[in-house]
């Protein structure tokens, strides 16, 4: 037991926290650090926690039967990448610029990596404004890196998903996403994947039969904008709500069809990790593998910053849903929620949702959904993991923020005093200028090898 150790325990007595103590280096032996930061055993278990000898491999889905299977996940890539499932741009906003995926009126120009690119770590870092993301039209929420999306059962910002494998139909039906349609996708997949789809799935239904599968186009599916009424949407949700005079079996041979593309890009997903890095390297006894004023950073997360009570375990997420008080603002020409009700709205829906893990289209229940929804669930959000976030462009929910001092100086000021749904959970922090740079420091210093990388 070091000295800090003793000095730090009794002041938690007191109700200090261990690093407010300050960073004395008169540490006993190993827990000193060429950086010149030393360490106590209750932060050294703490890093211990974050750092494991090696990360988690996704956890196990048993919503998804498919979840670890190579010819699954080999289909779900092409399908990941594949625009032919999309239907119109309708957003004036789409130029033909880089920053579009296209030009107004177009069709077929929206795949997942649209919005979530390989080279951006599953993020977006191409639309306007760099906040949230422009597809057929804007989205309201900024789009989530998808690194090790597979240790998480609760999904979205807001947990209004509990598996992969369902979460598909949000772009494709969303009118600002894909602006499609499960028909029309389920005949897109008919027409060019086939042969790797019953290699996986077993045979598709006849999806060329016009008779009973109204034939939809790149032009027909989906919604023609932000304004038109659902009844103006083609090729739409089930849910015994007859769409475009199918019979209700056609209807779940299509949906069937959609939860087999949902589950064979899950399975793709499943792949994408950061991996580990120079922090595991230094977590792990390589010392110098952090700079000194990364290690100071660490210590900061660790103690006096209070990060690590949200951002914990291996991926930096206790995977819970939390306000931290962000007051939503515009960023160029986006539209926002600036009442944004969060996971009070979102798991409601998962709760009532045919598609979710209880359902009729999933493999199995591991119990991932909650009894009920705590009314503290007002404007809270998923805990974002944080590993690899370092060459993000933007950060936060509403992507408003675009750089790591933002995002420090936001936790440091508490969050904002007002603006947003829900309790705030924060406390200001007493941060100095060199504290805050050593915990952006630490935060850039979580890059991974991304062993997925192409
Ligand atoms: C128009 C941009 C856009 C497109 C296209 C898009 N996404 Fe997303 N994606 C988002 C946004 C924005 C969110 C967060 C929305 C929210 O939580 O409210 C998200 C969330 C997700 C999540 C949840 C991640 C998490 O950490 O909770 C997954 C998984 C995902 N998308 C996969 C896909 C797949 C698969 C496709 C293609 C079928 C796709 N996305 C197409 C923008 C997009
Ligand atoms: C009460 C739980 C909680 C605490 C404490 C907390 N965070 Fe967070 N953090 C969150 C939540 C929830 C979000 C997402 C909020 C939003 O988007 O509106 C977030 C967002 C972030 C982001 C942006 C990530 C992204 O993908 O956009 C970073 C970086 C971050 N936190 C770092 C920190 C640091 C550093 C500290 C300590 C100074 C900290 N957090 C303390 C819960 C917490």
């Amino acid at each position: 037991m070091s000295k800090r150790f003793t000095f730090g325990a009794l002041s938690a007595l007191f109700g200090l926290s261990i690093a407010s103590i300050g960073c004395s280096s008169k540490g006993d032996g190993p827990s000193v650090t060429p950086g010149g930061t030393s360490f106590t055993d209750d932060e050294r278990a703490l890093i211990a926690t974050l750092a494991p000898p090696t990360l988690p491999p996704s956890k196990p889905d048993p919503t998804n039967r498919f979840g670890d299977d190579a010819n699954a996940a080999a289909l779900g890539k092409q399908l990941f990448y594949d625009t032919r499932f999309s239907g119109v741009l309708w957003e004036g906003d789409n130029d033909g610029s880089e920053a579009a995926l296209g030009k107004l009126g177009d069709t077929g120009k929206v795949a997942c990596a649209g919005c979530h690119q390989p080279d951006a770590a599953f993020a977006d870092h191409r639309s306007l404004g760099h906040a949230v993301s422009l597809a057929a039209g804007w989205t309201l929420r900024r789009s989530p890196s998808l690194y090790d999306v597979g240790q998480t059962s609760l999904i979205m910002w807001d947990g209004r998903r509990d598996s992969l494998f369902s979460q598909v139909f949000g772009p494709i039906e969303a009118r600002n996403e894909m602006n499609s349609s499960r028909l029309f996708v389920a005949e897109q997949l008919f027409e060019f994947h086939r042969a790797d789809y019953e290699k996986v799935f077993g045979a598709m239904p006849p999806l060329d039969d016009a008779k009973r599968f109204p034939v939809l186009t790149p032009a027909t599916t989906g919604c023609k904008g932000a304004g038109t009424s659902p009844k103006e949407c083609h090729g739409m949700p089930g849910d015994g709500a007859e769409f475009d005079g199918m019979t209700a079996a056609d209807q779940d041979a299509v949906t069937g069809v959609i939860v087999a593309f949902g589950k064979a890009i899950a399975a793709y997903e499943r792949t994408l990790h950061c991996g580990p890095g120079r922090f595991d390297d230094f977590a792990h006894g390589k010392t110098e593998a952090l700079t000194a004023s990364e290690q100071r950073g660490l210590q900061v997360f660790l103690g006096k910053g209070k990060c690590v009570g949200c951002h914990s375990g291996p991926f930096f997420s206790d995977e819970k849903f939390h306000v931290v008080g962000l007051h939503a603002e515009l960023v160029a020409t986006t539209v926002i929620d600036p009442d944004d009700q969060g996971a009070v709205v979102g798991l409601a829906s998962v709760l009532t949702d045919s598609l979710n893990s209880k359902g009729k289209w999933s493999d199995g229940d591991d119990g991932r959904l909650p009894a009920s929804v705590d009314p503290s669930m007002l404007g809270a959000l998923r805990t974002p993991m944080l590993r690899c976030g370092g060459g993000r462009q933007s950060f936060m929910h509403t992507g408003q923020l675009h750089t790591l001092e933002a995002v420090v100086d936001f936790f440091a000021r508490g969050g904002d005093p007002h603006g947003f749904a829900g309790k705030n959970e924060l406390q200001p922090l007493i941060l100095d200028d060199t504290e805050k740079a050593d915990l952006v420091a630490f935060l850039k210093a979580l890059d991974g090898t991304n062993p997925t990388k192409e």
